[in-house]
């Protein structure tokens, strides 16, 4: 594998077979979605947030430059930030289109928070992000009096939202799929909207909004079950120092990775445990890895929960993942696939509708890479059947990440159990999430 330190990731990359086991330490960068959230409320707080082991990923840049172009002030140095918030009214128009590159979590949340705000403003993305479903996030913002406009009858970016003279009400609204883009969107708004806002999901989706809304002073509640969550309209919100956790997402590669090289130990000294993203420790659990050692560490200063993980290889065996065993690793799709392709028996993975509106459609290319590579395997409406070699090596060959980081990594996952290597193409796609990706990988290989 030809790295260039430092610089960005290249296309087109070969991810040679391990020779022996990975070993060594491996740091995992910021969790993502953690980094989105620090941004949007350090922005709209009063006064300067501190961010330290923010993820400086294409993403989370998209964010920033979101912001900046609102006039708020982003100082990055490396994985720390500082962003000096000028309050809930303290957004300006932005002379141009926000473009949230290739991140949904930022498209989908700054339509909540835009709704709420004095001006007008535009959203777009990159080719990937203006075919994913907006109509979910726009519907219950509507009901809320927010004003926007957009192609397919509001369902795809561009989109215009028009706030001026608006002024958002509180509503109950039950989503009708868990997304913790979905609810947070709502609940950003409902910072402004008079009255309280509820949001109900059948199942609770990641919380890390509502974490840290708290931390910067929120009036913020649940119910028994922890599934509707309720917010009041605030007249300030106070900075914070945020450390962010690494992230669980980005860790399962390395988890899987260390489970499926035989004579692998990896060490993770600082991963992310919050339970509405933990599935992924559940899964492998499941599927038989129990070399897996979780050490819980003090839960750190934004109120999310870390761990020191340490990975060894053991056998793994073919399971059945339904939507809710699904639901706290919903982005782990990729690498569970990947998983499933060296376990003894087939895998079913089913309740995975959602995949095929993410980045790209998971189920379909993860059928694709896995068929390219010499994994035998079977799409379904709403998930795949993937049939395990029992641990020993897939053949190899050549995937395209279609842009999609999470499969750019899970395949390079892959790549270290075949014969014949994996030429993964479009691999720059990883410096949407985990920039560096490839060189922790190498760090691990003797
Ligand atoms: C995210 C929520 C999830 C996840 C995405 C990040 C977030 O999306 O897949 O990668 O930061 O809120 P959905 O809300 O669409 O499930």
């Amino acid at each position: 594998m030809e790295l260039l330190k430092g610089n960005k990731t290249p296309e087109r990359l070969v991810v040679e077979p391990a020779e022996s086991g990975l070993r060594g330490t491996v740091t995992i960068p910021g969790d993502k979605s953690i980094s989105h959230r620090a941004v949007m409320l350090g922005a709209i707080a009063e006064g300067v947030t501190e961010v330290t082991n923010f993820l400086p990923g294409e993403d989370n840049l998209s964010t920033i430059a979101a912001f900046r172009s609102m006039g708020i002030d982003i100082e990055l140095d490396g994985t720390d930030i500082k962003v000096h918030g000028k309050g809930l009214r303290g957004l300006r128009e932005p002379d141009s289109v926000i473009d949230a590159g290739n991140s949904g979590t930022t498209a989908r949340l700054l339509l909540g928070l835009l709704s709420a705000q004095d001006f007008f403003s535009v959203i777009t993305g990159d080719s990937s992000l203006r075919s994913r479903p907006m109509g979910r996030v726009v519907e219950p913002l509507r009901l809320m009096g927010a004003r926007i406009q957009g192609r397919q009858e509001t369902n795809l970016l561009p989109l215009a939202i028009v706030g001026k003279d608006v002024q958002l009400e509180g509503r109950f609204y039950p989503t009708p799929v868990p997304s913790a883009q979905l609810k947070s969107a709502i609940l950003l708004a409902g910072l402004y909207a008079d009255g309280e806002t509820s949001v109900k999901e059948v199942a609770k989706s990641r919380d890390h909004t509502e974490r840290m809304l708290s931390l910067f002073g929120a009036d913020i509640s649940f119910d028994k079950a922890g599934t509707t969550v309720t917010l009041k309209k605030v007249s300030r919100l106070n900075p914070c120092s945020v450390s962010i956790p690494g992230d669980p997402s980005s860790a399962a590669f390395f988890m899987v990775a260390g489970s499926i090289v035989p004579d692998s130990e990896l060490v993770l000294p600082n991963v992310g445990t919050n339970p509405t993203r933990a599935g992924i420790f559940n899964i492998l659990a499941k599927m038989g890895a129990n070399r897996i050692e979780v050490n819980s560490l003090e839960e750190n200063r934004s109120s999310e929960p870390v761990a020191e993980v340490t990975v060894r290889s053991s056998s793994l065996n073919a399971t059945e993942i339904n939507a809710t065993e699904l639901l706290p690793a919903i982005d782990e799709f990729p690498v569970l696939c990947v998983a499933a392709a060296f376990a003894n028996g087939s895998t079913k993975i089913m309740g995975a509708g959602e995949l095929r509106v993410k980045e790209s459609d998971r189920i379909a290319i993860m059928a694709e890479s896995l068929t390219a590579v010499g994994v035998k395997c079977e799409e379904e409406d709403e998930g795949i059947i993937v049939h395990g070699t029992g641990g020993r090596r897939v053949r190899g060959g050549s995937i395209e990440s279609h842009g999609d980081h999470r499969i750019a990594m899970a395949m390079a996952v892959a790549g270290l159990m075949s014969e014949e290597g994996i030429v993964i193409n479009g691999a720059d796609a990883v410096d949407v999430s985990c920039p560096g990706f490839f060189e922790l990988l190498e760090k691990i290989r003797k």
